[in-house]
């Protein structure tokens, strides 16, 4: 195991396993597992429960500035736990609307720069596995590893029905395949720190992977890149 905490970052598009992978591989590391979709979700619900349009920047970015997000570790799970203003949205955060406007929300400058914000200052002391879209590129652009993690959309419009069906939402596959490219085209195309692979990211495509392969793949990651770092400390 790495002697010291690492930052490990892992970006790619939506359902791409990266939240499961991201939340296994913190708990065997003993690190924090730091959710950053959950964060702009949490904006959205506000914007939604304010009434305000999403498409409109200058309102969403004033009520972003006066938001406070912070986080509470679950007692049971160990894991964050988002709180919007105090109260624990875990569970709002998660509907189909907020997930419809989501990408929106996320796409303003006066909504990413406080969240970025916060973001460094909780992963700076290392120990911390963050996923998203920009962690690698832009939140924490010396991460001690960088994953990219893709799979192909049939892959994912899977995963995320198997995760609705659970949930006891019935969306057909075909309309979560149109929702999820959508997104990833908004994600990719936005002007501010749009999705992209970090020149030095390790691509993973998970679409034949299951969840533990994909867990001791980073793993392996992990303690090679834990190893190198050891190797180099060490004085001549
Ligand atoms: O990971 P998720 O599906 O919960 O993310 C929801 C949205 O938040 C995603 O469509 C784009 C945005 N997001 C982002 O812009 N940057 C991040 N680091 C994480 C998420």
């Amino acid at each position: 195991m790495p002697n010291r905490n690492l930052v490990i970052a892992i970006d790619g598009p939506a359902a791409s396993g990266k939240s499961t992978t991201a939340r296994l591989v913190a708990e065997r590391l003993g690190y924090t597992y730091i959710d950053t979709g959950a964060m702009y979700r949490a904006v959205t619900l506000a914007v939604l429960r304010n009434g305000i349009d999403p498409a409109d920047d200058s309102a969403v970015s004033a009520l972003a500035r006066n938001l406070q997000i912070s986080f509470l570790r679950d007692p049971d799970s160990g894991e964050l736990h988002t709180l919007l203003n105090g109260e624990d949205v875990w569970q709002q955060i998660r509907t189909p609307e907020v997930t419809r406007n989501v990408s929106a929300v996320s796409s303003y400058s006066g909504v990413r720069t406080p969240v970025v914000a916060l973001q460094q200052q909780m992963g700076e002391q290392g120990g911390v596995v963050m996923d998203g879209r920009d962690i690698g590129t832009v939140v924490f652009p010396n991460a001690d590893l960088k994953i990219f993690m893709v799979a192909d959309l049939g892959a994912r419009a899977a995963r995320r029905h198997v995760e609705l069906q659970h949930q006891g939402a019935e969306i057909g596959l075909d309309n979560l395949a149109i929702e999820l490219s959508e997104r990833d085209r908004h994600d990719s195309t936005r002007h501010h720190s749009p999705l992209r692979k970090a020149d030095d990211a390790i691509e993973i495509d998970t679409s034949g992977l299951t969840i533990q392969q994909q867990v001791e793949r980073v793993i392996e990651l992990v303690q090679q890149r834990g190893a190198e770092q050891n190797a180099a400390s060490v004085p001549e």
